[in-house]
């Protein structure tokens, strides 16, 4: 193993897609950002510079951080923002992944601009559990907006309305040649020989959209998710949440001079509000002959491929289904099989009292929220984190966020009249080494919605899934503790509940949060506290010197 530097200068820089130009938040002036590739077991340090006038922070999206915390970036959870002018070096050890992963910034709305790929080789000499790929492909799925995404949350958060919705979405920060003032150039092309395997890594970095995305003419193996093996399966069309990630092969056809392909992808919305309903496409590109007699052959208008409906939830749900770890004597499958404590969290939007001297956009007046359990979490001022290493958490949080929703009601029938949360930073303290099983149901309080949720610090085990309300009678009857599916994110059903597990055996604090942006910023996150364990290596370390102030 070895210790891989590299060096963030975060700053503003003009950009212009769709014929609109915006200074945007980058990392060393790249958009999408910086590519970070490291082996498994190596030491990753990053020094990240702020020369911009925001505060960020950045967080290492799905990378464990066992014992080391103060590294996972989210504003006020585990850091201070790195203000301007500041610096702030994570310095952390991947133990344990190989895969595909991304690094995004984690205040307000800052990563629908900041954020780059984490390729994850496996440790030198050991192979991949699928044929060798020819050549590696990172895919970053984003979204385009003409504004400032810090106004676009304030609009949203002031007054509770819905967002401005982005204006396109890219693929590797290109909008493609589907929109009006977007061309060639705009367009990410993907050259690729014919008769080879190509690993795509896929990663969804859009700040409130799921992806369907489909590639005309071509099936792909999908054999990893959040960088972890799975069993693999062939699909022609497939579904990406924002936060997740996938590795794909996709197999090249043995003959095909010039000929080119759409990877085109839009939406899976299931809300009730607006939402940007466009189509971005890639261009899948075989390469030129070598034989000149075949020229005549070439250069058709690329071919499209059939997406999802929009609001194709069946598709949605059977396809998150697919996914099986591999749990194989190489990669097993670490599943809790015995639970400590059981939580059933509600997630979804609901209505909180509109700020006086305001006009809001909820129902009846009302500000839009949304929660976990009724709660609507509020980011403390001061970081979580260090509050509780240092025995400060008086005003800064309070232990009782509850193990299930205050307020019962039936998801599946009439919306309830009460739809108001409270607002609050409560947490969940947890024992080293707890089992913890989490059922994750969908309110549909304000219509069906699916909500692709994220914990921070931890694989979690995806045991199963239904529509409906999860009944604790039957349904864990159905539970997968064989060969789940371990994920960092996973879209609870829209109108639906998804049961999952974890050892919390990582001390810190985690945030717990739908990664949807919009979501978030209303309030649907909670965090857990993970207690240190007796033994020295179940410690998490004090902070470092340069962790920054609030
Ligand atoms: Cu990718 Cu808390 O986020």
């Amino acid at each position: 193993a070895t210790t891989r530097h590299y060096k963030f200068d975060i700053k503003l820089k003009n950009v212009t897609r769709v014929c609109n130009t915006t200074a945007i938040l980058t990392a060393n002036g790249k958009f999408p950002g910086p590519r970070i590739v490291v082996r498994e077991g190596d030491r990753l340090v990053v020094k990240v510079v702020n020369h911009s006038p925001k505060n960020v922070s950045i967080h290492w999206h799905g990378i464990r951080q066992l014992q080391s915390g103060w590294y996972d970036g989210p504003s006020y959870i585990t850091q201070c923002p790195i203000q301007t002018g500041q610096t702030y070096v994570y310095n952390f050890t991947i133990v344990g992944q190989r895969g595909t992963l991304f690094w995004h910034a984690h205040i307000s709305w800052l990563r629908a601009t900041l954020y780059g790929p984490i390729i994850i080789l496996p440790k030198r000499g050991v192979p991949y559990p699928f044929p060798k790929p020819y050549k590696q492909v990172p895919i970053l799925f984003g979204e385009w907006f003409n504004a400032d995404p810090e106004a676009i949350i304030n609009q949203s958060l002031q007054t509770g309305g819905g967002p401005n919705v982005s204006v396109a979405y890219t693929i590797n920060g290109l909008p493609g040649p589907l929109y009006n003032c977007s061309g060639d150039k705009d367009t990410y092309k993907l050259k690729v020989k014919p008769g080879k395997t190509y690993l795509l890594r896929l990663i969804n970095a859009a700040l409130n959209d799921e992806i369907f995305i489909s590639i005309a003419n071509h099936t792909v193996t999908v054999v990893e998710a959040d960088a972890s093996y799975i069993k693999p399966f062939e699909t022609d069309k497939f579904l990406i949440t924002p936060g997740q990630t996938m590795n794909v092969l996709l197999k090249t056809k043995p003959y095909y001079p010039n000929a080119t392909f759409f990877i085109a992808a839009r939406p899976y919305a299931t809300g009730t509000g607006t939402f940007d309903n466009s189509t971005v496409a890639a261009i899948l590109e075989y390469e030129s002959p070598t034989n000149s007699t075949l020229l005549s052959i070439m250069q058709l208008p690329p071919l499209k491929p059939t997406l999802p409906s929009l609001n194709d939830t069946p598709f949605a749900f059977n396809f998150s289904r697919r996914f099986r770890s591999l749990a194989s004597v190489q990669y097993p499958t670490n599943v809790p099989q015995t639970v400590d404590k059981r939580f059933f969290f509600t997630v979804g939007l609901g209505t909180s009292p509109c700020p006086k001297n305001q006009t809001c956009q909820g129902p009846n007046g009302t500000k839009f929220s949304a929660s976990m359990n009724n709660i609507s979490f509020a980011l403390p001022t001061t970081a979580l984190l260090q509050s509780y290493f240092f025995g400060k958490s008086n005003g800064v949080y309070t232990t009782n966020f509850p193990s299930k929703p205050i307020i019962p009601f039936d998801y599946t029938g009439t919306p309830p009249n009460n739809t108001m949360v409270i607002n609050g930073t409560k947490v969940v303290v947890l024992p080293f080494n707890t089992n913890v099983e989490v059922v994750l149901q969908d309110t549909s309080i304000l219509g069906n919605e699916s909500h692709p949720l994220h914990l921070h610090g931890y694989n979690f085990f995806v045991l199963a899934s239904g529509f409906g309300n999860f009944d604790p009678n039957s349904d864990p009857a159905n539970f997968n503790t064989v060969d789940p599916v371990e994920r960092n994110t996973i879209g609870v059903p829209s109108g639906g509940w998804v049961a999952i597990r974890f050892r919390a055996d990582n001390p810190g604090a985690w945030l717990m949060h739908c990664h949807f942006d919009v979501h978030l910023s209303w309030g649907l996150r909670m965090a857990w506290i993970v207690l240190d364990g007796n033994l020295p290596s179940q410690k998490l370390p004090p902070p470092p010197a340069d962790l920054p102030k609030c």
